[in-house]
């Protein structure tokens, strides 16, 4: 039997309430020993509502010798701090996006990590989950012939006007929106489909991006002294040639639709934030007759949905994640064991948080912006091969 890796979770907000739902699905692999936030009344709520145990400081739990992995979960701000506590503590890390808030900050961390001998990984992990895997294999086999083009929408609707005050975690914690638009929808965001596009088309290279602040008072209940931007668009030239256009907004209506387009046809999800998404194929409309109709219907039949490469291992109830936040910490810990490179390791994340930072503040790098970072090739899941 595999002795299950302990881990804690530092940072009780809305997300953390997710990754406690999602741990069980790994039971055999993962324990969590407890959590620890700097606000007593959060931490409380969290530990009572799913009776884990309340670390009494985060020094506390950093000196846990049962703790073998840290998962970040606080805010992007306290990403660095945090994560940088628990490596000089001699854990693994296991960090929410973005790893931190600028590429500097994000390689000193993976320095950091590298200077201890540990790990250090980031979510997001939707690449490793049913969809992406299956959109990833069916690329790799050419359902679409040689890939030229990804247009990428991750528009999240007006969320400045939605009820958004209302949106509550499990344990109680309303949705971070003061947070959440002055970190800025592209730094919290891109991350679900740039992970998906480098591990299939290679390092990013090149990075030509715009992004605008279009609603700069979001009528939040405290002032905003610093919004971020709203929307922002970005070209991302890969080295193995295929471009993709990846959009970010909350502004525009939610469209979450990644499209891949290749010599012989498109496939596309129209949601990477859920593991059981299917992924639909369709060919190229190229007589008369099918050009007629993709321009009056939208193409030549429906869409075909391919087979899932396995059905997908979570059935969420309604209101119940979509995504399998913990499968991330899972897969560090089996790279941990099998001391094998981790899918999601600090290369990978420095250089997802690097391109997410020319997509987001593209005035502060030259134009185009040259990619530095790079990451060796991720291996598929063993059950994608
Ligand atoms: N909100 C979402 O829908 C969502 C979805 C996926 C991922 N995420 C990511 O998850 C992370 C957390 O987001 P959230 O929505 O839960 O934020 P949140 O603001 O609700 O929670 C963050 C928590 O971290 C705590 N914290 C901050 N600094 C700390 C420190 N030094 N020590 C201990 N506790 C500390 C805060 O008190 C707070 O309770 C972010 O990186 C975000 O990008 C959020």
């Amino acid at each position: 039997m595999t002795e299950p890796i302990g881990v804690a979770i530092v940072g009780c907000g809305y997300i953390a309430d997710a990754y406690r739902h999602c741990l069980p699905l790994h039971g055999e692999s993962l324990r969590l020993r407890g959590a620890f936030d700097r606000d007593s009344a959060r931490l409380e709520a969290f530990c009572r509502h799913w009776g884990e145990r309340a670390y009494g400081s985060l020094e506390a739990l950093l000196a846990d010798p049962e703790v073998a992995i840290v998962v970040n979960a606080t805010d992007p701000h306290n990403h660095a701090p945090v994560t940088l506590a628990a490596l000089d503590a001699g854990k693994h890390v296991y960090s929410e996006k973005p790893l931190a808030m600028t590429r500097d900050e994000a390689k000193a961390l993976r320095a950091q990590a590298a200077a201890k001998n540990l790990r250090l990984a980031a979510a997001p992990c939707n690449l490793l989950g049913e969809s992406a895997q299956t959109l990833w294999k069916a690329v790799r086999d050419g359902a679409i012939g040689a890939p030229r083009l990804v247009y990428a929408e991750l528009d999240d609707g007006m969320i400045h006007r939605a009820d958004y005050r209302n949106w509550l975690s499990r344990s109680g914690k309303p949705w971070p929106a003061h947070g959440e638009f002055e970190i800025g929808c592209t730094f919290e965001h891109a991350g679900y489909v740039l992970t998906l596009l480098c591990a299939m088309f290679g390092p990013a290279r090149r990075v030509t991006a715009f992004s605008a602040l279009l609603v700069a008072d979001k009528q939040t209940d405290e002032p905003l002294p610093h919004p971020a931007p709203d929307f922002s668009v970005g070209l991302i030239e890969f080295d193995g040639g295929v471009v993709a256009r990846v959009t970010n907004s909350v502004v525009a209506p939610y469209d979450h639709r990644l499209r891949v387009i290749g010599e012989e046809g498109t496939l596309e999800i129209r949601e990477p934030w859920d593991y059981a998404c299917p992924v639909t194929r369709r060919g190229v409309s190229q007589g008369r007759l099918a050009r007629y109709l993709e321009r009056r219907l939208g193409g030549l039949g429906a869409a075909k949905p391919l087979p899932m490469v396995r059905p997908p291992a979570m059935k969420p109830k309604r209101g119940e994640p979509t995504m399998d936040f913990a499968r991330g910490i899972a897969e560090l810990a089996e790279a941990i064991r099998a001391s094998r490179p981790t899918r999601l390791d600090a290369d990978f994340a420095v250089h997802i948080a690097e391109v997410t930072e020319m997509l987001q503040y593209p005035e502060r790098f030259p134009r185009p912006a040259l990619v530095e970072s790079a990451f060796a090739p991720i291996a598929p899941m063993d059950w994608a091969r």
